[in-house]
C-alpha cells in the first residue's frame, strides 16, 4: 500500500505501455503517471513505438499495468496488438485505455466507438495470466482528418480539459480501490460488439486502403520528418518523395506534423478509384472462368468475396503505383492536391504536443 498526501493507493507502482498516432493516448498516459506519482506510486512510461522487442515490465511490490493507444477501425491499433499478442505472461492487475474520437458540435459533446478496441486485448491478456481490473474508452478530440475537417482550437481544449479531469477521478477510483471501469465500457458493449464486422473488415482490408490514400504535394520540400516519425517505419523515400507503404496504420501522425502542411489525402483519387472497383467484373469473370453455376451457397459466397478483395487489393498496388508515378507531373500533382480536402482542412495534433514529443521504443 502506497500513500502520499493523506491519498492511499492499493498499488506501489505503475507501469504504462502507450502508443499514440497524434498525442491523445500520450497525453492520457502522461496524466495517468501524474496522478500515481501525487499518490506516491513509482510511475514508468514505455512507448512502443519501432518495437523490436517487448520491454517487460518491472514489478517492484503490488504493479499495475496499462495500456494506452488508439481506437483504429473499431480495434485497437494494429501495433499495440501485436504488442499485447507478443507481452508475456503475467498475474499482475491491468488497465485498459483507449482513446476515441470524440467530437464537440456547439454545446454538445459526442463520443466514440471502441469496437473491438476494449474486449480484444483484455481476452489476450486474460489468456496470458493477467487480471483486467480497469476499463476506460476515453474520448480525445478526434484525429481522423482524412474523413473530417480537424476540430477547432476552442472544441479541443474544451474536449481536452473535460477529459484530463475525467481521467483525474477514474485514476483516484482505480488506485484507492483496486478497480475501476468506465460506465461507457458497459454501456456501449451492444454497439461494439454489433460492429465487429466492420471491425474484421477493416483490419483485413480497410487499412491497408488508408494507408494508400497518402501523397506529398508539390509543396514537400523533402525534410524527411515524416519519415525519421513514422510511428511504424511505413515512410520511404521514392524519388526524393516520401511514399506510404501497406504497414502504415494511417494514424495521421505524418499529416499533422509536417511543417509545410504538404501531406495530403487523395480522395480524388481514393473515390474514382473505388468506384472503378465496383465496375470491374470479376466476380462475373472468375465464375466464368472456373466453369462455377452460381448456386447461391455459402461457401460459394465467400470465395467470391475473397476473390474480390483480393483483386480489389491487386487494383490498389497498381493504382497506387501509377498515381506516385504521375504525381512527378507538376500539374498532376497541383490537381490532386486541389482536389484532396485536407488541402482546406484543419490537422490535428493533441494540446502541447510537437513532432518532437513522440519517443521511440
Ligand atoms: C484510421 C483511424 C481510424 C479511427 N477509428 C476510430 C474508431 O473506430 N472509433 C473511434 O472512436 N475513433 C476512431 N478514430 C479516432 C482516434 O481513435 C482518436 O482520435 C484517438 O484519440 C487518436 O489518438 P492518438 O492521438 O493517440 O493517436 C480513428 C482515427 C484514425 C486515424
Amino acid at each position: 500500500m502506497n500513500t502520499n498526501s493523506g491519498r492511499k493507493s492499493v498499488y506501489d507502482s505503475l507501469v504504462i505501455y502507450y502508443f499514440s498516432g497524434t498525442g491523445n493516448a500520450l497525453r492520457a498516459a502522461e496524466w495517468l503517471a501524474e496522478k500515481a506519482v501525487e499518490y506516491g506510486m513509482r510511475a514508468t512510461l514505455h512507448s512502443i513505438e519501432r518495437f523490436e522487442k517487448v520491454t517487460p515490465p518491472e514489478i517492484s511490490g503490488n504493479t499495475l499495468i496499462a495500456f494506452c493507444f488508439p481506437t483504429h477501425g473499431f480495434n485497437a491499433a494494429p501495433l499495440m496488438l501485436k504488442y499485447v499478442a507478443k507481452f508475456p505472461r503475467g498475474k499482475s492487475d491491468v488497465l485498459i485505455l483507449n482513446t476515441r474520437g470524440g467530437l464537440k458540435f456547439k454545446k454538445i459533446y459526442f463520443p466514440g466507438i471502441s469496437g473491438l478496441a476494449q474486449l480484444l486485448p483484455m481476452l489476450f491478456l486474460l489468456l496470458k495470466g493477467y487480471k483486467i481490473k480497469g476499463s476506460l474508452p476515453y474520448d480525445m478530440p478526434s484525429n481522423w482528418v482524412s474523413m473530417h475537417p480537424g476540430l477547432t482550437d476552442s472544441a479541443v481544449k474544451d474536449i481536452a480539459d473535460r477529459r484530463k479531469k475525467e481521467i483525474f477521478r477514474f485514476a483516484e477510483r482505480l488506485f484507492e480501490k483496486g478497480r475501476a471501469f468506465s460506465y461507457k465500457f458497459f454501456v456501449y458493449m451492444p454497439l461494439d460488439i454489433a460492429v465487429a464486422p466492420i471491425t474484421i473488415g477493416y483490419y483485413f482490408c480497410g487499412r491497408y486502403m488508408f494507408a494508400k490514400s497518402f501523397y506529398a504535394s508539390a509543396d514537400c520540400n523533402d525534410c524527411r520528418l515524416c519519415i525519421e516519425r513514422c510511428p511504424t517505419n511505413s515512410l520511404m523515400l521514392v524519388n526524393n518523395r516520401p511514399f506510404w507503404k501497406y504497414t502504415c496504420e494511417s494514424c495521421m501522425r505524418c499529416i499533422g506534423i509536417c511543417p509545410s502542411k504538404s501531406i495530403q489525402t487523395a480522395h480524388s483519387f481514393i473515390v474514382p478509384m473505388m468506384y472503378l472497383y465496383s465496375l470491374i467484373p470479376v466476380i462475373a469473370s472468375v465464375i466464368n472462368l472456373l466453369g462455377l453455376e452460381n448456386d447461391g451457397g455459402i461457401l460459394q459466397d465467400i470465395f467470391i468475396r475473397v476473390v474480390n478483395w483480393v483483386a480489389v487489393f491487386v487494383f490498389l498496388v497498381i493504382g497506387y503505383r501509377i498515381f506516385s508515378f504521375v504525381l512527378k507531373i507538376k500539374f498532376i500533382n497541383r490537381f490532386f492536391e486541389f482536389t484532396s480536402l485536407t488541402r482546406f482542412w484543419r490537422r490535428y495534433l493533441a494540446p502541447g504536443i510537437k513532432a518532437g514529443s513522440f519517443k521511440r521504443q
